[in-house]
């Protein structure tokens, strides 16, 4: 039997807790008995709502520093006795932020190796909107959002100030959780279940993505491409339809760009489930037409030939001019959607509300298309693609939730 200690390392709102709920769900689908050990929930279980307040956290305060290297002990101990009585894998999370606390955990752990995994991402939009999210748990139940955002942040303030990342370890990894990446390693190659741990990491973990168009706006009814239009009468009607789709069903996050077309398709489906938690992500807001923005396909054509025609030839290439093209904002979409992902945690019950490109942009990342096909993949305003992928099984499905209507202007850009 192959054992293994693996010890999370990290500030709080990293994404070390979801990284290691992907190891385990991994650990245990190749029938490796896994187990998590997490010190909040001991610290929960133990202290109570007193151990929320930053306070707790001050270096300099020591009976909370002991209390919690005490849980951090009892915790390692908890790990030691699963792999005594035939525990294979023992994911230990906590944030481990410093050197002495790993050291003790390394003295500790003598049962079978320990690979340190260090959660890294510096994005401060990230951890902004994650530190609203974390407000809502009910550890802050007491506090108001904004007492509650302002003690979790004290509470990284005073992690940073005693952080040293990972150097001298003999074993261990850094990943980027939000581009799913390992930044770097020391001698992890050499411990058990490596390339397995390795392929979790680098995955994208989508465990129900609902992917939807905004509604029918007016620009869409007039032929117009990019501004910030409302809605029309029918597109209400097909976002109060989309929001039918959920009645009933589960659903934790509902992700928008800052456009209004994407902001009103979301109302009614905000309004069904109030419990769910709405993020706007400006990364998702539509490709930005530049100079051609707010104009008709058949305007640019007559207004501005060698555009048209430079976007005809090449369109994934082509960039508007003092805008951008598909191979331009993909990167954004990218993040749009990594931190849609980030914040979720990649669980199931979420729902982007995106435009015709943004969509376009976020199906190629998990559907093969030959870059110069991207710009015309199928986004209808009447479907939404559901999408699960792990890194054992993709399903991808496109659900129709109301009939056609007619022509669409906007699909028709080559056909005027
Ligand atoms: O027409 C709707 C729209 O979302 C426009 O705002 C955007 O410029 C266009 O679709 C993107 O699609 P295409 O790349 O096919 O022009």
């Amino acid at each position: 039997m192959r054992r293994l200690f693996i010890v999370m390392v990290g500030l709080p709102a990293r994404g070390k807790s979801t990284l290691a709920h992907r190891l385990k769900e991994g650990f245990i689908a190749e029938g490796i008995a896994t187990e998590l050990f997490n010190n909040g929930e001991l610290r929960r279980k133990f202290l109570g709502p007193s151990s929320s307040h930053p306070e707790f956290y001050r270096p300099d305060n020591e009976l909370g520093r002991k209390q919690r290297e005490d849980l951090a002990v009892m915790n390692a101990l908890h790990a030691k006795e699963f792999l005594e009585s035939g525990g294979e894998v023992a994911i230990l999370d906590g944030t481990n932020v410093g050197r002495k606390r790993r050291d003790h955990l390394c003295e500790l752990l003598t049962e079978a190796p320990v690979l340190f995994i260090e959660c890294a991402n510096n994005d401060d939009d990230l951890l902004a909107t994650t530190v609203q999210c974390k407000a809502r748990l009910p550890e802050f139940s007491s506090l108001s959002q904004e007492e509650a955002v302002r003690c979790f942040m004290q509470r990284i303030e005073y992690y940073s100030s005693i952080y040293s990342p990972l150097s001298s370890e003999a074993h261990y990894m850094r990943v980027d959780t939000l581009r799913n990446q390992v930044l770097a390693e020391n001698n992890a190659a050499e411990l058990p279940y490596y390339l397995h741990i390795r392929d979790v990491v680098v995955s994208d973990l989508v465990r129900g993505m609902y992917l939807a168009r905004h509604g029918e706006s007016v620009f869409n009814l007039e032929g117009r491409i990019g501004g910030d239009p409302s809605l029309t009468e029918h597109g209400m009607e097909q976002a109060y339809n989309l929001a039918e789709q959920f009645r009933g069903k589960h659903l934790a996050y509902v992700f928008t760009s800052s456009r209004k077309r994407s902001l009103e398709t979301a109302a009614p489906v905000l309004a069904m489930h109030p419990e769910c938690i709405h993020v706007c992500l400006p990364e998702l807001d539509e490709i930005d037409a530049g100079i051609c923005d707010s104009m008709r396909y058949e305007d640019i054509r007559e207004q501005m030939p060698e555009e048209y025609l430079a976007r005809h030839h090449d369109k994934y290439h082509y960039v508007y001019p003092q805008g951008e093209g598909y191979s331009t904002m993909c990167e954004r979409v990218e993040r749009g959607l990594r931190k849609a992902l980030f914040i979720s945690g990649g669980k199931p019950g979420m729902l982007v509300i995106g435009h015709q490109a943004v969509n376009r942009m976020i199906l190629s990342l998990f559907v093969f298309r030959n870059t110069k096909d991207v710009p015309y993949i199928y986004v209808p305003q009447n479907q939404y693609y559901y999408i699960e992928a792990t890194h054992r099984r993709k399903l991808f499905e496109l659900v129709r939730f109301m009939a056609p209507q007619g022509e669409n202007h906007d699909d028709s850009e080559f056909s005027t």
